[in-house]
């Protein structure tokens, strides 16, 4: 039903406006009495083997959804009653902020894809923190922290650290955002000694406390072999607990959609089939090349069980869907959990 009459009618409205549609549906279908009960039925699926204990934490199964979906943390719980095992919310800045100008999203359809320059739009950590706190279910929820962009890159390490220490006793780990292609200069945060004293000054302030959370750091699928072995090496150096590969893309290479319409698109990450392979391919390297030493979760044009497996089997210990999830609809997470439970021999363990 999904791809045959909700989908084509969300496709009929700009990207955006059909975003906010199917979260303002998915909140009044919620607030229907019962319908969660159904909705949880009918999309989840629980099997110890699909439980992974990850950087510390259970997962009640490996499939998330990825940063960027719940931008402003206010969907969390329903995206939990579809079946998903844990939710990254953000990119959340220190203080709320309108991103780019509109249109920022755009479809490319023949692609199963899509390019967004959205640029860190969201209602700032106090806001998103007054979300959390309503919290009713234990869904997992990681928190994607990033910079506001009138944030120069040699304070941005303030705003990153203010975003951990407020969102703290709210979220179950943190992903660190350096590599998202829509905030300007914010790639050059990936260079080493950036990085590594960025990743420093949030380790430090969490070995501070009781229970430190887990770290994680999000990485570019536009990094080359050398950057990502300095990955590898600063995850090392600064003891984070694993990465996430990947965001989204500059590349424009592999699109069939016709070239006048992507350059009249204009700059953006590019998500969803496209993506596909060289996300798989920088999960590899990674697990390769660290044989294995820390937790990935693999994102990525995941869009099928069949995509998701290959991820699991190229080193990811969880993954998650964005675009595949605007795509294939709300049994995505369910169809790729079944598929885990049918091949369950060939899920390898866990990293770390
Ligand atoms: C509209 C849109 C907004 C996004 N916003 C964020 C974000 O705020 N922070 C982030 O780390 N990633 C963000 N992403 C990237 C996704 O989390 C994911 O890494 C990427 O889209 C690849 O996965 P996919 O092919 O399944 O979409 C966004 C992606 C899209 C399509």
């Amino acid at each position: 039903m999904y791809k045959t009459i909700v989908r084509p009618l969300l496709f009929r409205i700009p990207p955006e406006s059909a975003h906010h549609l199917s979260i303002t549906g998915l909140k009044m279908i919620s607030k229907i009495p019962g319908a969660t009960t159904l909705l949880n039925k009918a999309t989840t699926l629980t099997d110890p083997v699909l439980e992974r204990e990850v950087f510390g934490i259970k997962f009640p199964n490996p499939v998330g959804i990825a940063a960027g979906f719940d931008k402003q943390a206010e969907l969390f719980e329903q995206l939990a009653n579809l079946g998903f095992g844990f939710v990254e919310i953000g990119t959340i800045t220190p203080k709320g902020q309108p991103g780019n100008p509109s249109p920022r999203l755009f479809r490319l359809p023949k692609d199963k894809a899509l390019i967004n320059r959205m640029g860190f739009n969201n209602i700032g950590v106090d806001a998103a923190i007054a979300h959390l706190k309503k919290r009713k279910t234990n869904i997992i929820v990681g928190g994607n922290i990033g910079k506001n962009t009138t944030t120069p890159n040699d304070k941005a390490s303030d705003d990153y650290l203010f975003c951990f220490t407020k969102l703290f006793d709210h979220v179950d780990y943190f992903v660190v955002n350096v590599s998202c292609p829509n905030i300007s200069d914010l790639h050059e945060l990936q260079d080493r000694k950036s990085l590594t004293e960025l990743l420093l000054v949030l380790q430090q302030a969490n070995r501070r406390k009781e229970k430190p959370k887990p770290v994680l750091l999000k990485v570019s699928p536009d990094l080359n072999n050398p950057q990502l072995d300095e990955v590898i090496q600063m995850v090392k150096e600064t003891g984070i607990d694993g990465v996430v590969a990947t965001n989204t893309t500059v590349s424009r290479q592999h699109l069939t959609t016709d070239k006048h319409v992507v350059e009249k698109i204009g700059n953006g990450g590019l998500s969803g089939l496209p993506l596909k392979d060289r996300s798989t391919e920088v999960i590899r390297y990674l697990s390769e090349k660290s044989k294995k030493a820390f937790p990935i979760i693999g994102v990525g044009g995941i869009f099928t069980p069949a995509d998701a497996l290959e991820k699991i089997k190229a080193g990811a210990d969880l993954v998650q869907v964005f675009t595949g999830f605007i795509y294939e609809g709300p049994l995505i997470a369910k169809r790729i959990n079944r598929e885990l439970i049918e091949k369950k021999e060939e899920l390898p363990p866990v990293a770390g």
